[in-house]
């Protein structure tokens, strides 16, 4: 019988080299590849830590017995288990369950059941298959309000932040409580041995049976500089997943999933990988060999290969126009795109505004995603720039972001002592904010070669007043107040957002950003010597630290006495408001450095004749000198007429078309 056919139902790897990372149950997984006939490489990729001092499990039962939670979400079985052997060191397990009871508990599916019933608790809710965040969510908000309710998450492994994100969107006040984490076993040499295999070639089949396997693979891979090798291996063999938080988990850092098991279980996973495996790797690596030959080999790389395709793309960018503007290279025409291009000026915008809220848009990688490359494709501009906030690294600070209709951003905890700022945790972008760092990735997908995208973050100044007067401010009063003041606390706080703002944007290049800008907005509200002493060294700091090569957009407003400060900060490209003459700005900046601006946004309610005359004197101001982008001095105003940004657009590529 030809080993290949798809529909033989009969398990046989055929020698095939199956990799698993399996741990706990690392002995049967070997047993049943080689029953099936398989070679096992097992790899042991984790090891659970109990936390010796489990502080957040003992805050949790302190709560519940207070009464002072709404709603519990249990997510695995041995977190209950775990949960609550932590929690009757202190406690009776009778009040425990008792106090529980009273309130909302939710459990996702079957195992967190099993475990509750165990304890003799029966949940409020159950959520049904596949039991991802998604359904979570969804089932939870169909039953009950989540607005202002106070939900406490048991995690297990790491945090489901889709989850939390979502529970926030609708209002609720989200405490996750961990209950182990993982860490990378002792002894790491089979998983190095596992990552070899498979980036040599040398491995058929890689089962995968949680997504924490996925994290510490790539930990592991990453540290050893060999992240890049390891998953162009794993576009070439089968990659096979127990079920969909783990599918979801490879697919988000462009790994392809080829196989799903009917019933998320290490049994029926392997069995199905010997099914099917076989036909499937025929498929992939004949598909390879027949498109390559057929001259296609590019083609294909970029579905089956993600980091060549993601270093392909960098180098075909490498000479668009914007690029090259950046680097201050001559171009065939100014580059243009403009600040806020996705926002509520488009009315494509406004309707999917009108079913989300604005979070829940920036925490919706699709959504963002659809939003930022519709802004493109309307507008003809040479750049995307990711649908995001400057704000959104606030919400794993857990000050209590909010976004109100009229009011603008608020922040319900501000920060206006060293105490406020001792409560902030530890915030990990690739953690708290990897939302973004996929919206990246399906952008960088949408744009292929075509567009370069920019990432970008808020400036430790501006992020800091946002942080310490609790919203938008007209006086900067609290902000400076406490700079002048508490000069250290001030001090230690520029540097906590700094570091997390350095790796947010290194997270956002990691994922596919081309240029990365770094928004001061409100920085012009201060002296010089202010400037100087309070903000330069925390600003220099987060430029410096993003990765080489990729430029960096440094922007403010009101800035027209900062300038050469700004510039000592860094930045390839210094973004211009309109209150200064671009001419006059640059030649104080002096020639090692790009500008980008600077139309007054006002100007676009003008009609066309007069925005013409407006963009020609701007060109006429860069004089054709290289390494001038067009943008606006600050954001589209939500009023502005499409049209008549669209006519800018064309205005600028037309006018300084250079033959
Ligand atoms: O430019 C783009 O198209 C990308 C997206 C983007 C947004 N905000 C989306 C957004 C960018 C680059 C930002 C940056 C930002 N956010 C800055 C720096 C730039 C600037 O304008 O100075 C600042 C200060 C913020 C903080 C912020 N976010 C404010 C003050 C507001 C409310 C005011 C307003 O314009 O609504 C937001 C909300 C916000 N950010 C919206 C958008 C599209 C509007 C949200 C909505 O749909 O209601």
């Amino acid at each position: 019988m030809d080993s290949t056919t798809e529909n033989s139902s009969n398990p046989d790897f055929k020698g095939l080299r199956v990799v698993a990372f399996e741990s706990r149950m690392a002995a049967e997984t070997r047993t049943l590849i080689e029953r099936f006939g398989g070679r096992a490489i097992i790899a042991p990729s984790m090891r659970e830590v109990p936390l010796e001092d489990n502080h957040a499990a003992l805050d949790f039962a302190a709560r519940i017995l207070a009464g002072d939670l709404d709603a519990a979400i249990f997510l695995t079985g041995v977190g209950v288990r775990e949960l609550f052997r932590v929690m009757e060191t202190r406690h009776d397990r009778a009040a425990l369950v008792a106090a529980l009871g009273r309130i909302v508990t939710v459990a996702r599916g079957p195992k967190p059941v099993a475990a509750m019933r165990g304890l003799g608790l029966a949940p409020t809710i159950t959520i049904p298959e596949p039991n991802t965040w998604r359904e979570v969510l969804a089932c939870m908000a169909a039953q009950i309000e989540l607005a202002g309710k106070r939900v406490a998450v048991q995690e297990y492994g790491s945090t489901n932040r889709d989850l939390n994100a979502g529970l926030e969107a609708r209002g609720a006040i989200v405490t996750g409580v961990p209950v182990y984490r993982w860490t990378l076993p002792v002894d790491r040499a089979p998983l190095r041995v596992a990552i070899g295999a498979i980036a040599a070639g040398e491995a058929d089949i890689a089962l995968f049976t949680s997504s924490n396997q996925v994290t510490n693979l790539m930990q592991m891979a990453d540290a050893d500089g060999a992240g890049g090798a390891l998953i162009r291996g794993l576009g070439t063999l089968v990659v096979a997943s127990i079920g969909p938080v783990c599918t979801q988990e490879l697919r988000g850092r462009g790994i392809a999933v080829d196989l799903e098991p009917e019933h998320a279980k290490l049994g029926h996973l392997i069995k199905e990988a010997a099914v099917r495996g076989g036909s499937i790797l025929a498929r992939k690596r004949g598909t390879s060999r027949a498109a390559q030959a057929a001259g296609r080999g590019e083609a294909l790389a970029q579905r089956s290969d993600p980091q060549a395709a993601d270093a392909a793309q960098r180098g075909a960018l490498h000479d668009h126009p914007i690029m090259r503007a950046c680097r201050r290279e001559p171009t065939p025409y100014t580059p243009i795109w403009l600040m806020r291009q996705a926002g509520r000026y488009m009315p494509e915008y406004r309707r999917v505004r009108d079913r989300y809220s604005f979070l829940e848009l920036c925490q919706q990688p699709d959504l963002a995603a659809e939003v930022t490359t519709t802004a493109v494709a309307r507008l003809g501009v040479d750049a995307a720039i990711i649908f995001a906030d400057i704000l959104l690294p606030l919400v794993p600070m857990g000050v209590g972001l909010r976004y109100e209709k009229g009011d603008g951003p608020v922040i319900d905890r501000p920060l206006r002592s060293a105490a406020d700022l001792d409560r902030i945790p530890p915030v990990a972008a690739a953690d708290a904010l990897g939302y973004v760092a996929e919206s990246i990735r399906l952008v960088r997908r949408a744009l292929g070669d075509r567009t370069p995208l920019i990432g970008f973050a808020g400036a430790p100044f501006t992020l800091a007043s946002y942080l310490i007067e609790g919203g938008s401010s007209r006086q900067y009063q609290a902000t400076k107040t406490l700079m002048y003041t508490e000069s250290a606390t001030w001090h230690r706080m520029m540097e906590m957002i700094a570091r997390v703002t350095a790796d947010y944007l290194n997270m956002q290049i990691a994922a596919g950003a081309d240029i990365v800008q770094l928004f001061d907005s409100w920085v012009g509200s201060l002296s010089p010597d202010d400037y100087r002493r309070f903000v330069l060294p925390h600003t220099r700091s987060v430029i410096a630290a993003v990765r080489p090569g990729v430029p960096v957009i440094h922007f403010g407003t009101v800035t027209g006495n900062l300038l050469e400060l700004m510039r000592e900060a860094g930045g390839d490209v210094i973004g211009l408001d309109w209150r200064v003459d671009l001419r006059e700005a640059w030649d104080r900046l002096g020639p090692g450095v790009a500008v980008q601006g600077n139309l007054d946004p006002i100007a676009l309610f003008a009609g066309a004749a007069e925005i013409r005359r407006r963009a020609r004197a701007i060109l006429e101001r860069a004089q054709g000198r290289p390494g001038h982008i067009f943008n606006l001095g600050h954001g589209i105003l939500p009023e502005t007429p499409v049209g008549h940004v669209i006519a800018l657009v064309d205005a600028v590529h037309e006018m300084s078309a250079r033959r």
